[in-house]
């Protein structure tokens, strides 16, 4: 940081002495970031594989391993020596469970058996993803390694561990000139698998992992404190830094999300955004080489389209990213409040439900007051139902003006017979009350379940619309259904920069709710398939039509949800991605499921409700 700080004087005085209105290039890069890929590097190599350009031929499929087509040993040699050694043959992370690999042993396996819930495994192997049904389910960690053969499935054939931007540039390229599919994995959090997809080549960004605090930032329109932080940073890693220097940023609630990655590019949920808005609108820059190979800067001055299309639009869409800029905030007191509720003696199902109907009458009330609740509700036996707060989590608040804030709504629960013993807590800063609050990683990697999302307008929260959304909301977990609540909205902040595309129903808001739906872990496909639809054309269909024009978040969203692109995106925001997909990506280099493009491409060999990214890709013929 030191050094930055010099560098960046030395600058200033430079420019002082020339032309007052010339900034230099800001944010400065890493230095890592600074080693491109060149024009004259090509020409001396081999330009077949490693140009730039938007130039390759038209293929209907992406190559496949087996394929005429496919690279030969030798030019992934090839690609590996010009890497540096970078590229990796990948295995499943399971292998060793497996007789039928090399990487069979039994104690490996037995530590992955135990681990595969934990997010970091995942994060750690170069090709996992947390959502193994979308992979296809082809090595799942198993006691017995006769069981069945291990294959790869949807999991990516080779990754590249990118250290520089000239790894990122010659990957790229050579997948593009190849015709090989190309994924992006940072930490495979996605719901959808979004960063999976066989017979890809993955670019893997978990090495990258600078974190450079800018304790006095002045670039484009913004000055004061900021972080640049490397396309592999995690939550907790960024929201400790932030300790250190006595100031806030926004992040999600999971320790182990990446931040520069699908986090921001989704738009990005904090526990703070109820007071600053999303993680997508605290982005002040971007460096991000585009599908030509080619890397640029992302801002409010360079390249605006791209700016606002990817703080919103999606990952691995229009480029990789390589780092973002982000601003922070001063250091602030939050006050958090624990309780449950369940049914019993005293408490029937409809109390119980008016009670979870008492809450959301102040839905916009705690929202406007910057706070935050993560809440649980579900049905534990026929007609017996469980309300957790996880917690109620109130932004730059003392203890006593949280009093305040929750006594009537305290109030009207003790007035419907719902006695609870609040647990409330002030802690100093935002990484107190976090680490207090979530002190383990969240689990993972379960395939006996499957989750679907809304946001849901304030105005469902009105008198006049309550009943209707809570009877929806019961319908749903009457049968099942796993309700993860957010009393949540995007708060309007004039001192960043909002106009960007994340879907404009998250503006609208003042609740994100999860639903999942659950079947045994032994369930078979068609199980599996009859409870996705259930989900998706029952359960969803009534919040939709109690939430028109609403849609939801992307990243923590329903793989099979119809309509993605209005539902994800907004209308009007999908035409001008979409434009701006062509634009930047005519040839489908980067692809992801429910992605803005992806329309226009299907996976082989895939059965209704239980899609995989375990087939080839291939352009749907014209008009279909
Ligand atoms: C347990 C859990 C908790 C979560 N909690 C929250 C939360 O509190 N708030 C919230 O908003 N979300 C939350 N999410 C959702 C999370 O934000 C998304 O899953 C997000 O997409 C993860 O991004 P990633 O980069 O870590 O993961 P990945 O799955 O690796 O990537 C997601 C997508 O982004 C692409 N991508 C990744 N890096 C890059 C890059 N550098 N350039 C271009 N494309 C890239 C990938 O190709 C993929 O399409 C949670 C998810 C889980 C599983
Ligand atoms: C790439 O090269 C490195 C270093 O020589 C080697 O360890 C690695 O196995 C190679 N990768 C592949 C896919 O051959
Ligand atoms: C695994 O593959 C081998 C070789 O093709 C085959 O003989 C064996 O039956 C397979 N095992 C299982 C459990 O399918
Ligand atoms: C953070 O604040 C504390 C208390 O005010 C102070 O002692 C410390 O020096 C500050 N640290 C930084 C890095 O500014
Ligand atoms: C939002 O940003 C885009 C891209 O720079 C620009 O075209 C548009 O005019 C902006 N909209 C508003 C309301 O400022
Ligand atoms: C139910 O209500 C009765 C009468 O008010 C009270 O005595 C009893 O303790 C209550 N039971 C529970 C579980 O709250
Ligand atoms: C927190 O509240 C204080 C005092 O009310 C205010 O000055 C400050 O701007 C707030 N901080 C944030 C990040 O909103
Ligand atoms: C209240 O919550 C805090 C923070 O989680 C915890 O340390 C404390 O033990 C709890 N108090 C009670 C009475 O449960
Ligand atoms: C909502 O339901 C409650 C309890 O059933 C009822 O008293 C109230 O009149 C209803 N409100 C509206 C607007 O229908
Ligand atoms: C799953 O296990 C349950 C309980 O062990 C059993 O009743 C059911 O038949 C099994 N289902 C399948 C599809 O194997």
């Amino acid at each position: 940081m030191a050094s930055f700080l010099l560098w960046s004087v030395a600058i200033t005085a430079f420019f002082a002495s020339s032309a007052a209105a010339v900034k230099p290039a800001c944010p400065p890069k890493f230095p890592w970031e600074q080693i491109e890929l060149t024009d004259t590097a090509i020409a001396n190599s081999n330009p077949v594989l490693f140009g730039f350009g938007n130039n390759a031929g038209f293929s209907q499929c992406k190559a496949f391993p087996g394929d005429a087509s496919w690279p030969s040993p030798a030019t992934w040699d090839s690609l590996n020596r010009t890497l540096g050694g970078a590229l990796i043959q990948t295995v499943p992370l399971a292998a060793p469970c497996y007789r039928n690999w090399p990487q069979y042993d039994a104690a490996t396996c037995q530590y992955i058996r135990e681990h595969w819930g934990d997010p970091n495994l995942h994060i750690n192997d170069p090709t996992s993803a947390m959502f193994p049904i979308y992979q296809g389910r082809t090595c799942m960690p198993t006691e017995d390694p006769d069981s069945s053969n291990c294959t790869l499935g949807g999991y990516a054939s080779y990754s590249v561990a990118v250290t520089t931007v000239s790894q990122i540039q010659l990957a790229l390229n050579f997948a593009r000139n190849t015709n090989v599919r190309l994924v992006v994995k940072n930490t495979g959090h996605d719901f959808a698998d979004k960063s999976i997809g066989a017979g890809a080549l993955s670019i893997w960004t978990h090495k990258l992992k600078d974190i450079q605090f800018l304790a006095d930032y002045d670039c484009g329109r913004y000055r004061g404190p900021a972080f640049k932080l490397a396309s592999g940073v995690l939550t907790e890693e960024v929201y400790k830094v932030a300790e250190q220097n006595n100031v806030t940023v926004a992040g999600g609630e999971c320790r182990t999300v990446g931040i520069a990655g699908g986090y921001i590019a989704g738009g990005g949920h904090s526990p703070i955004s109820s007071l600053v808005g999303m993680g997508a609108d605290q982005v002040l820059s971007l460096e991000v080489v585009l599908p030509d190979g080619r890397y640029v800067t992302a801002n409010e001055d360079s390249y605006p389209d791209l700016y606002w299309a990817l703080r919103g639009g999606g990952g691995s869409t229009y480029g990789v990213v390589t780092s973002v800029t982000i601003r922070a905030y001063p250091k602030i007191p939050i006050t958090t409040m624990t309780f449950a509720f369940t049914t019993g003696p005293n408490i029937t199902a409809d109390t119980f439900f008016a009670g979870l109907g008492a809450y959301m009458r102040y839905f916009d009330t705690f929202t406007s007051a910057g706070a935050y609740g993560y809440f649980l509700v579900v049905s534990f036996a026929p007609g017996e139902y469980l309300f957790q707060f996880m917690p109620m989590w109130a932004n730059n608040m003392t203890a006593p003006a949280f009093n305040s804030l929750v006594t009537p709504f305290l109030t009207d629960l003790a007035n419907l017979g719902i006695s609870v013993t609040p647990n409330i807590t002030e802690y100093p800063s935002m990484y107190t009350a976090y680490t207090n609050t979530w002190p383990g990683p969240e689990r993972v990697g379960t395939t006996d379940s499957h989750a679907a999302s809304r946001l849901f307008p304030r105005e469902n929260f009105t008198p006049s619309k309550l009943n209707e959304t809570l009877a929806a909301v019961r319908y749903a977990v009457e049968r099942g259904g796993i309700l993860i609540g957010y009393n949540i909205r995007a708060a309007p902040n004039p001192s960043v920069n909002q106009n960007n595309s994340v879907n404009p129903a998250w503006r609208k808001a003042t609740a994100f709710f999860l639903l999942a739906a659950s079947w045994p872990a032994n369930a078979t496909d068609a199980q599996i398939q009859a409870a996705s639809k259930t989900l998706t054309t029952d359960w969803m269909e009534r919040w939709r039509a109690v939430t028109p024009g609403s849609g939801t978040y992307m990243s923590e969203a329903d793989i099979n949800e119809p309509d993605f692109q209005r539902e994800f995106y907004g209308a009007g925001h999908y035409r001008w991605l979409y434009r701006l997909k062509q634009e930047y990506d005519p040839t489908g280099l980067f692809y992801a499921p429910t992605a803005v493009g992806s329309e226009d491409w299907y996976v082989t060999g895939q059965v209704e409700w239980l899609p995989t990214q375990n087939g080839r890709l291939c352009r749907k013929p014209e008009g279909k």
